[in-house]
């Protein structure tokens, strides 16, 4: 049997771990499979755990509220120390790039524990965008054996810096994840009445597209965007709201407080009737509400991989990204945090037929759907 650990802690980690996991568990004639979460976040994370039935074998429950990159990284190594040293994995999979996945990686390269990376290769260069996310992946890369890379641009960054170790071209996880969500959603009547129903208890009554509103859906939590960042994308979210009466514009907010304080700051106790800020969705309500959506706006990495494939249009607000294809395809625009700029981007989505027509063919450049199939393939055949 090989014994395969993997481990996760954030809500995009497990979204997108969750379908390798599911493929793993189907072949345990082969695997003896432990799944390891840190808990970096909480509530964020059960819903993915729930959503995709998985419990887990180790919980480190490591997340406190307000917590820094020290106390993420030095528990998530000492946790990882101890799972590691009781589970003895013959492999360890992480996946992207956040502070769950290199600690842990650390920890099993001291213990001489092979390193599996899944989403490996994306890249800026630049150490302060996305921060810390670009120095994660790059110290990850360093020291992972096997490299599960979702395209051939983030391979060939691979190949480039001459990591160690095999570079598989996959596809991204993600896409696994999203094919099956909006394949239990199509045609589900019962669950369209639950998601309606669920929406509604999250603030938002979907009755309102289904009467010809337009929706622009909006996230946003990167740490290089915290105070100035965050205030200016308030500042125009108020603005374009206020320009643009007949379209909703929604915001399913992150837990983090660094998120919600500049918020608070911005908007205060002022209600604007087409304003909907919402507590973060469970995985099928926000896939549900992004495939009815008429724009995106965001500063996530999962989203700019997952709306593409919908045919939504999406504004970045940030000033790298490390998925390119998307941009190349022009699917997707980096608008970064200026007013002026957000305030353009979305009016000009909003008014101009052609700009959207042009924005929102879908293109899948990120995968599939059968990346989870490959990964464990190749672990099928490999002798470790
Ligand atoms: C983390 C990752 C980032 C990833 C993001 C996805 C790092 C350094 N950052 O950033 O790469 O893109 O997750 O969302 O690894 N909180 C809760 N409940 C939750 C989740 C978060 O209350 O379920 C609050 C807590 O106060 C917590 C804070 O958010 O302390 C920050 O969480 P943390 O994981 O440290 O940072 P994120 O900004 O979420
Ligand atoms: N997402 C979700 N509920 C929300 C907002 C986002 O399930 O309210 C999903 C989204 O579809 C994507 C992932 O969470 O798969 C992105 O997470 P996040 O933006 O927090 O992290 P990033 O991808 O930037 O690391």
């Amino acid at each position: 049997m090989k014994k395969i650990m993997l481990v996760f802690g954030t809500r995009p980690e497990a979204i997108k771990m969750a379908p390798l996991v599911k493929e793993f568990q189907k072949r345990l004639d082969v695997f003896d499979i432990i799944v390891c979460v840190t808990g970096q976040h909480r509530q964020m994370l059960d819903q993915v755990l729930q959503l995709f039935e998985i419990v887990p074998d180790y919980d480190l429950d490591i997340m406190k509220p307000g917590q820094d990159l020290y106390d993420v990284t030095s528990r998530v190594l000492l946790g990882m120390r101890d799972v590691l040293k009781e589970a003895e994995p013959d492999l360890l999979l992480v996946h992207g790039d956040t502070t769950t996945s290199t600690a842990s990686a650390l920890a099993a390269f001291y213990l001489q524990i092979p390193v599996g990376h899944i989403e490996a290769g994306l890249r800026t260069y630049n150490l302060n965008n996305p921060w810390p996310e670009e120095m994660n992946r790059q110290l990850t890369g360093r020291i992972a054996k096997y490299h599960f890379s979702p395209t051939q641009l983030s391979a060939e960054n691979l190949k480039n810096e001459r990591v160690f170790g095999n570079i598989e071209i996959t596809g991204n996880t993600v896409i696994d994840a999203l094919y099956w969500v909006t394949d239990k959603i199509k045609n589900d009547n019962e669950l369209y009445l639950q998601l309606e129903y669920s929406l509604a208890k999250a603030g938002y009554d979907i009755k309102r597209i289904q009467k010809g509103r337009k929706v622009v859906l909006i996230t946003g939590h990167r740490r290089e965007n915290f105070g100035e960042g965050f205030v200016n994308i308030c500042k125009a979210i108020r603005e374009i709201s206020e320009k643009h009466t007949d379209v909703d514009f929604i915001y399913p907010m992150h837990l983090n407080p660094n998120v919600r304080v500049p918020i608070l700051k911005v908007f205060g106790k002022k209600q604007i009737d087409n304003l909907f800020f919402i507590e973060p969705l469970e995985y099928l309500s926000f896939v549900f509400l992004m495939e009815r959506s008429y724009l995106i706006l965001t500063d996530s990495g999962g989203v700019q991989e997952e709306a593409p494939g919908l045919g939504k249009p999406v504004l970045v607000m940030r000033t790298t990204t490390e998925r390119p294809e998307a941009v190349d395809a022009g699917t997707v625009k980096l608008v970064g945090t200026d007013v002026d700029k957000i305030v353009e981007g979305v009016s000009h989505l909003l008014n101009s037929k052609e700009e959207y027509d042009k924005m929102s063919k879908a293109v899948n450049p990120y995968g599939d759907g059968k990346a989870s199939i490959r990964i464990v393939s190749f672990f099928n055949d490999l002798n470790i």
